[in-house]
């Protein structure tokens, strides 16, 4: 595997099965969107930083801190969704309906928001939701269910957030984090919003706002990456829409 200077390649060749935990845990591996159990989660299981150099993962577990990073994440979303061009480009990857998911075979999906099946059924058979009306439900998810029921919250950082190099390797770790708490049962959701508007307010030249409020919750110097919350599942979550293997192995 080469990471850089032309992107990531992977070289494949044939060789004896080599058995991975990690590897194992990959059909059970879904963002899960969905509500989480009271129940603490042992993050200190869900790392191994082995070969990897540059990042780190930062929790954010006591109530104090988590109740502050809830905010932060829900003051982000209502931000989002008030800027229209960041709403816009959100709502580009929603598929409301099952043939806007065969056209594209990406993007988020009326399944991967973790609803139970009778919500889901009703969802589906409403008319493909607007801009405005999908703002709304993913705020209202936020604030009650997103950061109402995260066990914690974890945080890549780094001190070098701008390097190739380093973006890579925090995708690699976010990734085993992933497939490691897949593999105990437990549920991960990708939060990125706070980065997002404080990559918003640096390119529009805005006053920053959400970079000291999120600083002021990791080690001094340490940026983050990569954002998202743990814990057990109430319900599994479910597949989201993938391309086909020959549509993306070249
Ligand atoms: C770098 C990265 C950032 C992501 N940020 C978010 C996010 O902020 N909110 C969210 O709901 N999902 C986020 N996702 C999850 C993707 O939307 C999700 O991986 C995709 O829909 C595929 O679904 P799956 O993970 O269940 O296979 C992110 C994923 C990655 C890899």
């Amino acid at each position: 595997m080469t990471l850089l200077p032309d992107g990531a390649r992977i070289d494949v060749t044939t060789g004896p099965p080599v058995g991975s935990p990690l590897y194992d845990a990959i059909g059970e591996r879904h963002t899960n969107r969905g509500p989480f159990e009271d129940k603490p989660v042992a993050t200190s299981t869900l790392v191994d930083l082995a070969g990897l150099s540059g990042v780190q993962v930062r929790w954010i577990l006591d109530p104090e801190p988590r109740a502050a990073m809830s905010r932060l994440l829900i003051d982000a979303a209502a931000a989002l969704c008030a800027d229209e061009q960041q709403s816009r480009d959100n709502f580009a990857w929603f598929r409301g309906g099952n043939d806007d998911v065969q056209r594209h075979r990406d993007g988020l999906s009326l399944g991967g928001q973790g609803f139970g099946p009778l919500m889901l059924a009703v969802a589906k058979l409403l008319p493909a939701s607007s801009r405005e009306a999908g703002d709304q439900f993913w705020l209202k998810q936020t604030i009650t269910v997103h950061t109402a029921t995260a066990a914690a919250y974890g945080v890549i950082t780094t001190n070098t957030p701008d390097d190739r190099a380093t973006q890579l390797t925090a995708g690699r770790l976010l990734e085993r984090i992933h497939l490691t708490a897949a593999s105990q049962g437990i549920a991960l959701h990708h939060m990125n919003q706070v980065t997002e508007r404080i990559d918003r307010e640096r390119s529009t030249g805005a006053v920053a706002t959400f970079g000291p409020r999120f600083a002021s919750l990791l080690p001094p110097g340490e940026q983050p990456l990569l954002t998202f919350r743990v814990g057990y599942p109430v319900r599994d979550g479910a597949p989201s829409p993938r391309r086909d293997v020959a549509q993306v192995v070249r």
